[in-house]
Formats: structure tokens, C-alpha cells, sequence
């Protein structure tokens, strides 16, 4: 095979075969194919698109790359959940330990935060102590005897995406529902679970803006799942606000902590996401019969504190501190807690959540380079949702401070990123759909 020939095939809008796009694809790791002709393949693939069968192809492709988890060795139906990518968005700290107190095994494998987006694996590392990077023996033994493990991408897990996503990321072709389908679910495949409830996220603070194209990518990476003999769900969820009241690694395990002792409402957007993915990982899991069974169980683990109890048990796990657990406040100390006040009466009517989610990483909850040290204690808390009604100079946000060198810049970013109007907006739904 010819690799020019095979950009050609796909520039002139033609479908590739498994050998094809595996020439490319193992080409790209050993070093024969180019980082300039995969971005050029890849460029194609943006314009022209895939057929189904070649995105599988390609995942494939990619999941056979490198090293791939085995946990048939753990007894029961291995779930994973996986979020696009979002803002505020702390759900697996909730539900990975609710559906492990539920009798679920919950084997998940998580990332960093990226831009604008939080990750899972800063927030576990707010807790001090914790180590996110297990060998594969010790992460199925924490799942086996705790039901429930997070822990870092091992190194040599997917190693073509690792490389792909880079180029993607400074070639303008990161934006494509084949390519974002592919380097997720290669990587959920390889990390091994038997079932994969995925949480897509739209709006404004998603990658995916339009509901039309999360529908898209949502189908294909289901598609991709089932014919890969893994069971796959994908819940479309909102991401116009930010999920929860927290954007920031210690206010987010904080937040997941207050879930988890029952001191959120039960009708929080955060908690309703949460107990909907919940309700799919037990369907999916063979726990529950149905949805509501599922969410009775849920429901009965936050109120018995199980839930919060299998996090303790992960966190010690880890080898973090679990005082922190017991005094969440400590997650959150910080030099000091700034207002940001209303500057009119009316009614929260918009609310940017990327920028909020940037100004966060500006605070320095989040990087702007790979390898930055973040900050675990700062960020935003919320105090105001979307649609409220708010007085002048009432507090509608929090910044968690402890370095002063950018704050104006942020403050002012926040107040843009948080709209006020005289009239009260149309709502708008937290969960789109679902994908079976
Ligand atoms: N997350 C990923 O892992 N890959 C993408 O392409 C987009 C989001
Ligand atoms: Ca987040």
C-alpha cells in the first residue's frame, strides 16, 4: 500500500477498508507514516467524512494500537462512564461510588482537565495524597475489593491517539464526529469495560454546540460500541450552564461530597445527571430490571450515605487523606473568597460557560500548557443558576483566590460570562435524549 494513495482515496471522497485505514493507523506509531500525511488523511476525513464501518475500522485500528486492559478475571458486568468534556461537571465523583454502593462495578479510567473543560483525575488529586497513576494489578484489585476504582490512562493505552490528537489539535481538525468518536472509544474500549453508558454533552461549554451534531456523535460512538460487543448508552445532557455550582478540582470533589451526604436537593441539575447515568450503568450492569428500579437504588444509597462511604473507601484506596473526605472544607481553603456582585435586578438570562470555565483555569484550576501545576483549592462556586432572579450587588458568584497576578482580568470575565435581563428567560432542558 501507498500512503499518498490512501489520502488521495479519502480526499477524492472514497471509503477505506480495515487494511487501509490499519496501514495508516500502525503506520503512524512505528514511524512509516508521516505526522504530515496523517494530518493530510486526516484533513480529508474532516471535509469528507466516514461511513460507519470505517469509523469502527478506525477505532479498532486505534484501540489495537497499543495495550489493551483485560478485566475478565473481575467477577459481574464491568461499566464505565465517560462525559465529552464539560464545565462544573463533577458527575463521575458522584455516580462511579452511588453505582458501586449499588452492587455495580464501576472500572473507569479518567483524564485531565483540557482548556476550558475540567477532568476527573485533578479533582481525585485535590485530596492530598492521592496517587491517579495505579498498575493495572492494583486497580483491578481496588475495583474487586472496593467495587468502584478512577484512575490515570496508563501510558501505552491507545498510543495512535495520543499521537493523533496532538496533530489534531494544531492541524484545525480536531472538530470532526468520526475523529472525536474514534479516539473516545478507542481508548473505552482498550481500558476494558463490558458496558459503556456515555454522557454527551451540548452547548455553548461542550465541544459539540449543536444538539443536531451531539445526536450525530452520540449515534456513532453507540454504533461503534455495540458492534464491538460492548453494551453502549448515550445520554445527551446540557452543558449551556455549568452542571453543578462548582467549577474548580477541590469546590468539585466538595461538591460531589455534598451530593453524596444528601445535602443537595434532589432536583439539582447536578444530581439529576447524576442519577440518570446511574440508572443506565445498573440497567446496563444487569442490577436493575428497569430506569426506576435503578433509580430507587440510587436514591436509597445517597440517603443511606453508602455512596459517599464507597468514595472514602476509593480515596483511601488511592492513598489519599479521607479527613478530607470527613471535612470537605478543607478542599477549599484558600488566601481569599471574592464576591462578584449583580449590577442590576433582573434575571440571570445567559451564562457563558466556557469563559467561566476558563476564568477558573486563570484562577489556576486548570492549564494552559501541558504539564502546568494547577492549584487544587481555587476556582469559581456559583451562587445563582440560570433563569434566577437577582437584586443589585447581591453575590452572584464566589472567586476562590490565592494569587492575585491576573484577578482583574478575571473578575471581568465572569461578569461577561454571566448575563443579566429585565425578563426571565425560556428554561431550557438539562437531558436531551437518550441513545440506545
Ligand atoms: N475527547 C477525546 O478523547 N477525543 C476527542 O477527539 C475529543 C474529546
Ligand atoms: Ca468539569
Amino acid at each position: 500500500m501507498i500512503v499518498t494513495e490512501l489520502i488521495e482515496k479519502k480526499r477524492d471522497g472514497h471509503s477505506l477498508t480495515y487494511d487501509e485505514i490499519k496501514f495508516l493507523v500502525d503506520g503512524l506509531v512505528n514511524g512509516s507514516v508521516q505526522d504530515c500525511q496523517m494530518s493530510a488523511w486526516m484533513m480529508a476525513v474532516c471535509i469528507r467524512g466516514m461511513t460507519g464501518k470505517e469509523t469502527a475500522d478506525l477505532t479498532t485500528a486505534m484501540m489495537e494500537s497499543g495495550d489493551t486492559v483485560d478485566l475478565s478475571d473481575l467477577p459481574g458486568v464491568k461499566v464505565d462512564k465517560h462525559s465529552t468534556g464539560g464545565v462544573g461537571d463533577t458527575s463521575t465523583l458522584v455516580v462511579a461510588p452511588l453505582v458501586a454502593a449499588c452492587g455495580g462495578t464501576v472500572a473507569k479510567m479518567s483524564g485531565r482537565g483540557l482548556a476550558h473543560s475540567g477532568g476527573t483525575l485533578d479533582k481525585l488529586e485535590a485530596v492530598p495524597g492521592v496517587c491517579v497513576e495505579q498498575p493495572l494489578e492494583r486497580f483491578k484489585s481496588i475495583v474487586k475489593k472496593t467495587g468502584v476504582a478512577v484512575i490515570g490512562q496508563s501510558a501505552d493505552l491507545v498510543p495512535a491517539d495520543k499521537i493523533m490528537y496532538s496533530l489534531r489539535d494544531i492541524t484545525g481538525t480536531v472538530r470532526s464526529i468520526p475523529l472525536i468518536a474514534s479516539s473516545i472509544m478507542s481508548k473505552k474500549l482498550a481500558a476494558g469495560a463490558d458496558a459503556i453508558v456515555l454522557d454527551v454533552k451540548t452547548g455553548n461549554g461542550a465541544f459539540m454546540e449543536t444538539l443536531e451534531d451531539a445526536r450525530k456523535l452520540a449515534r456513532q460512538m453507540v454504533d461503534i460500541g455495540g458492534s464491538l460487543g460492548r453494551k453502549t448508552v448515550a445520554v445527551i445532557t446540557d452543558m449551556n450552564n455549568p452542571l453543578g455550582m462548582a467549577i474548580g478540582n477541590g469546590l468539585e470533589m466538595k461538591e460531589a461530597i455534598d451530593v453524596l451526604s444528601g445535602s443537595i436537593p434532589a432536583d439539582d441539575p447536578l444530581v439529576e445527571v447524576c442519577l440518570t447515568l446511574g440508572e443506565h450503568m445498573l440497567v446496563l450492569s444487569g442490577i436493575a430490571e428497569n430506569r426506576s428500579k435503578a433509580r430507587e437504588m440510587l436514591v436509597d444509597a445517597l440517603a443511606s450515605g453508602k455512596g459517599l462511604e464507597k468514595l472514602k473507601l476509593m480515596i483511601a484506596a488511592l492513598g489519599g487523606d479521607t479527613t478530607y473526605i470527613e471535612h470537605p472544607e478543607k478542599l477549599v481553603r484558600v488566601d481569599r473568597i471574592l464576591p462578584v456582585c449583580a449590577e442590576s435586578d433582573g434575571f440571570i438570562s445567559f451564562i457563558d460557560s466556557k469563559r467561566l470555565g476558563t476564568s477558573a483555569a486563570l484562577l489556576g484550576a486548570g492549564r494552559f500548557k501541558k504539564g502546568d501545576s494547577v492549584d487544587p483549592a481555587v476556582g469559581i462556586l456559583m451562587k445563582k443558576r440560570y433563569g434566577e432572579k437577582v437584586m443589585r450587588n447581591e453575590c452572584i458568584a464566589e472567586l476562590y483566590v490565592n494569587n492575585d497576578e491576573r484577578l482583574d482580568e478575571v473578575l471581568s470575565m465572569v461578569k461577561q460570562a454571566i448575563v443579566i435581563s429585565d425578563n426571565q428567560p425560556e428554561s431550557i432542558p438539562l437531558i436531551y435524549d437518550v441513545i440506545e
